[in-house]
């Protein structure tokens, strides 16, 4: 399991629902990471797309109400338990990425061995926040981009992968 994130310099992802940021590139490269394979959300990210499902993947969403999704057939798979939604990846082939909030990715960091890390350089009001992987002897940077200036706020992307 993989991680995507978006994240400013102090690790905020969120404000109010939202993105911190639009950046046209990095959204691009989510999809063209994702496309053909499994996506995992939570409810909040997941009413937070602007098109739903996330054509061409396979949803997954926990939810501790799916009824909510019935309407959405079988174009979304909700899941109301970590332990369901884990048991249901593993017997996939596919690559699964994991695409937030805040809550999901706190809870399957543990499960997840590769993290891809969009660093925007700036700092914003955010109320929603990843892990601090820096700091966590179980992750190390493997890899930092070169700064991209292209777009409204500079960026890069790193790459983090579990040691321990
Ligand atoms: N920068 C980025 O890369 C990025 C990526 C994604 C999201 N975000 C941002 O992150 C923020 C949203 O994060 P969030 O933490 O508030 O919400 P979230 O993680 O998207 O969704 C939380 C919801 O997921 C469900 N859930 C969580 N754990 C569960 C479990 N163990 N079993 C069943 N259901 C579970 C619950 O839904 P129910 O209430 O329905 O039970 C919960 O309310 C937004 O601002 C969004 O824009 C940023």
């Amino acid at each position: 399991m993989e991680i995507i994130v978006s994240v400013d310099e102090n690790n905020g992802i969120g404000k109010n629902g939202e993105l911190l940021a639009h950046l046209s590139p990095d959204l691009k490269r989510l999809k063209a990471m994702t496309v053909g394979n499994i996506i995992v959300v939570g409810r909040k990210t997941y009413l937070s797309f602007p098109r739903r499902p996330l054509p061409d993947r396979e949803n997954l969403v926990l939810t501790s109400h799916p009824e909510q999704f019935a309407e959405e057939g079988d174009a979304v798979k909700c899941f109301s338990s970590l332990n369901e939604l884990i048991a249901y990846t593993q017997k996939s082939e596919k690559p699964v990425f994991v695409l937030g909030g805040a809550e999901i990715y706190r809870q399957l960091l543990p499960y997840c061995d590769k993290a891809h890390i969009t660093r925007i350089l700036s700092a914003f009001d955010a109320d929603a926040f990843f892990p601090d992987l820096d700091n966590d002897p179980e992750w190390k940077k493997i890899s930092e981009g070169e700064v991209i200036t292209s777009e409204r706020y500079p960026f890069r992307y790193d790459e983090y992968v579990r040691v321990k």
